[in-house]
């Protein structure tokens, strides 16, 4: 079999597409969903990708491949995993992970069988050069029975594999029928054969009808923290994150929060060979089946993020330090008194492209904030707001798009400063993604697809504020496909 990477032509036409993003990773074209596969290679970071080479619509899930030296600038590699017919996986690969295997790179995904999938079971691949072929184990499935307790034999997916102490554990992404998700927690002497031991959670304090998948559980300074995506179609606050104790082959919750409040899904976490633990996600469209098939593209990775915590045991997110070798074109403000304020241009601002970092003090009511892909003749802008008199971050999209088939409904996360603290917010504006963390605990990541090519204006705006801008920084960032 010959293997060909994407044309890196493939790109060029959409050049003049101004909402697809420039320095956020995507395939070349089609559809993309969750990232799988996460791993550093011989220094390398692999980027492994849920991939539809047939069109930007989710249909025959491949797993699509990318690498990076750097974790700015991405090379495209050929399809890693493609359906087999009559086996686990000939509806679909769906989502997984990799691990170092005693120096052999290896993969674990759920294999998918069934005009609905209804059959998910856990399979594996090796590679012998560097991660480029995969062979499928003879073997597949590992796991091909859903564990009684489930009560369903359907929602059965996303292994996550570590090492601990002398054997391998894995993580299953599932649900307990009528009544909640649940993730159930395997473990290995050799990789291929597995014990399943007891439901990671026993005491699940989230229960939800929906099931439980990506799961992602992991280490984090003196604590282990346990990632679920909550499986509610187009919900858009379902990323749940607990930090808590594992002891016992039982992880107890202590604190429980909402990872994103808007677009990120099915995030998935990797240890790098510097000790940090990187998250990247699933970042979704706002716009219809039919725009995004006639866009020719459909979703993007957010861009990487560093995890620690909190001292209060949250989680602390921030895109990787790499990011400021990306940054262009600078603009600076300073010391505004916000009273009175309603709107002032950041003079020059002209792009879909760019990093920002604003600090304000809010002060005790009204809203403050900016406002972003603004055209010259004011019909379209995206307004980013904090409310100090209900301490929310808004995301106002009513007038984000002369498109009124675009999501446009207003977001909101909760976000409450301590006293006396100042609001940060640090946001990545790349066409038509927009991630925006406050703080280094709130995210809030939204989508908006402004229609003209002139929607590349920034503003400072207040409302009612008796506030105080100190400073705002703004960088238009580099096209990671065509510029170093
Ligand atoms: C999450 C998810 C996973 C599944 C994959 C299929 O977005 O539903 O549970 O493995 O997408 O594409």
């Amino acid at each position: 079999m010959t293997l060909t990477s994407p044309d890196p032509k493939l790109r060029q036409r959409f050049a003049s597409d101004y909402q697809r993003p420039t320095y956020h990773f995507l395939p070349p074209a089609h559809w993309m969903n969750d990232p799988n596969g996460l791993i550093q290679w011989k220094g390398q970071y692999h980027l492994f990708y849920q991939y539809n080479p047939h069109g930007a619509f989710h249909a025959t899930m491949h797993w699509g491949h990318a690498v990076s030296d750097d974790l700015l600038h991405w090379r495209d590699l050929p399809i890693a995993l493609t359906p087999t017919p009559h086996s686990p996986d000939e509806a679909g690969i769906f989502s997984g992970c990799a691990v170092n295997h005693d120096g052999v790179p290896t993969l674990i995904y759920t294999g998918v069988q069934g005009a609905h999938y209804e059959i998910q079971t856990q399979c594996i691949a090796t590679s012998d050069d560097d991660l480029l072929t995969w062979a499928k184990y003879a073997g597949n499935p590992l796991i091909a029975e859903v564990p009684d307790l489930a009560g369903q034999t359907r929602d059965f997916r996303d292994p996550f594999v570590w090492r601990e102490d002398d054997a391998w554990y894995m993580v299953v992404g599932s649900r307990i029928e009528g009544r909640s998700g649940v993730i159930f927690l395997y473990r290995s002497h050799d990789l291929f054969t597995w014990e399943y031991l007891n439901p990671l959670v026993e005491d699940n304090r989230l229960e939800t009808d929906w099931m439980w998948e990506c799961p992602n559980f992991f280490q984090l300074g003196d604590k282990h923290v346990l990632i679920v995506s909550a499986g509610r179609p187009n919900a858009t606050v379902n990323v749940q994150y607990m930090v808590g104790t594992y002891a016992n082959h039982r992880f107890v919750p202590e604190t429980v929060g909402l990872l994103d409040y808007g677009y990120l899904y099915a995030p998935l976490t990797m240890l790098d060979d510097s000790g940090r633990r990187l998250l990247w996600g699933w970042v979704r469209e706002g716009r219809t089946v039919e725009a995004q098939k006639a866009a020719g593209w459909s979703g993007v990775q957010s861009f990487p993020r560093h995890l620690t915590l909190t001292a209060d045991g949250r989680l602390r997110m921030e895109p990787v330090a790499e990011i400021v070798d990306l940054r262009a074109e600078h603009w600076h403000l300073a010391d505004v008194s916000l009273a009175g304020l309603s709107e002032q241009p950041v003079g020059g601002v002209d792009s879909a492209s760019l990093e920002m970092v604003a600090v304000f003090e809010p002060g005790a009511t009204g809203q403050c904030g900016l406002k972003v892909l603004a055209s010259a003749d004011g019909t379209e802008a995206t307004r980013i707001l904090y409310d100090a008199d209900t301490q929310q971050l808004i995301v106002d999209r009513e007038q984000s798009s002369l498109n009124a088939d675009v999501d446009q409904e207003p977001q909101t996360a909760p976000h409450v400063l301590a006293e006396g603290e100042a609001l940060e917010l640090r946001i990545l504006l790349d066409g038509s993604v927009i991630e925006i963390i406050a703080n280094q605990r709130t995210s809030l990541t939204s989508r908006v697809y402004p229609t003209r090519a002139d929607s590349r204006g920034v503003a400072l705006i207040a409302q009612g504020s008796s506030g105080y801008l100190r400073r705002l920084d703004a960088w238009h960032m580099k096209d990671i496909w065509t510029e170093r």
